[in-house]
């Protein structure tokens, strides 16, 4: 299962295949990440991040804003360990 870090927080929890960053980490009992429509339309939650994720979803997000390595928790979905400024 992959392996999510907050590297701010100094935080690692497993994120299951089906479930968002966001998701998971709530289910890790992380508190505090700002998010506001869980949908990839609003940018509250958006934080730099690497790894291998899937991105079709982060619509609100700039193709340069991606490259930069801007993601959505919220609809971040790891296929790998992830690493996020949080
Ligand atoms: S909570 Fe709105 S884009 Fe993630």
């Amino acid at each position: 299962m992959p392996k999510v870090t907050f590297s701010r927080a100094g935080i690692t929890f497993e994120c299951p295949p089906d479930s968002t960053v966001l998701e998971a980490a709530q289910a890790a009992g992380v508190q505090g990440l700002p998010y506001s429509c869980q949908g990839g339309t609003c940018r509250t939650c958006a934080a730099k991040g690497s790894g291998e994720m899937e991105t079709e979803e982060m619509l609100a997000l700039t193709p340069s804003e991606l490259r930069e390595g801007w993601r959505l928790p919220c609809v971040a979905f790891p296929r790998g360990d992830c690493q996020f400024e949080l």
